[in-house]
């Protein structure tokens, strides 16, 4: 698939079918997570590649199953999302957390080496580790999208972070960014409209 072709494609995806995805392909996948630029030069990250379904739904355990209309009325109150559009992607999303990554074919935990407190950083550059996983994660993103497939992503909230370092047993120095599901997408899949945005609007040419 050509470059931007893969670009206009990926899309977060949160409807999968019950396929297995082969080993060779994750690793195709992973492969181009660690190709992304680096803070550091190392690229010390790891990823852990789960396709046990019983590490799954003890991970997943975690993560709330739907949530009710009331609550989600007030999580778009609490969260300040005042745009429409943004809103229907939250409506959307929101009730999908736990059940997209227990049907997504593997969920990918992508690990960084964080030798300062993420969440007090003393300066910008403390959070470059965090700033180059995620580079990592687009990557991931591309390369499964080239693949014919499709990702899914969830920033851990609370302490599910802290949950899937006891389930997943990652050391203590190693800090996980997001949850990740691969799988292919279902034919009738939600794919939520993108905000239309102008690029001439957005770039700023020699000043502001
Ligand atoms: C930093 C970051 C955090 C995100 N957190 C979540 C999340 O917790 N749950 C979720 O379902 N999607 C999450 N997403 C996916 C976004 O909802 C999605 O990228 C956005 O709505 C745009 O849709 P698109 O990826 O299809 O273009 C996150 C994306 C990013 C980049």
């Amino acid at each position: 698939m050509e470059f931007f072709e893969v670009v206009e494609k990926r899309r977060t995806v949160r409807d999968f079918e019950n396929e297995e995805i082969s080993m060779d392909i994750i690793e195709k996948i992973i492969g181009a997570g660690l190709k992304a630029p680096t803070n550091d030069h190392m690229r010390d990250w790891h990823y852990i590649v789960i396709r046990d379904k019983s590490v799954v739904l003890q991970l997943l355990d975690i993560i709330p199953k739907g949530i009710s209309e009331e609550d989600m009325n007030q999580l778009i109150k609490d969260w300040n999302l005042s745009d429409n559009e943004q809103q229907e992607a939250y409506r959307n999303a929101v009730p999908k957390q736990h059940k997209m990554l227990l049907d997504a074919s593997v969920i990918v935990i992508p690990l960084l080496k964080q030798k300062t407190d993420i969440l007090h950083p003393d300066s910008i550059s403390h959070l470059n580790g965090f700033a180059s996983i995620w580079c990592s994660v687009e990557n991931i993103f591309l390369a499964a999208t080239a693949e014919g497939y499709a990702c899914t992503l969830r920033v851990p909230l609370g302490n599910e972070g802290e949950w899937a370092r006891d389930v997943l047993g990652f050391p203590n120095d190693y800090f996980m960014p997001c949850f990740i599901g691969v799988g292919k997408p279902k034919a009738d899949a939600d794919v939520i409209k993108q905000k239309d945005i102008d690029v001439k609007e957005r770039i700023h040419w020699d000043r502001w």
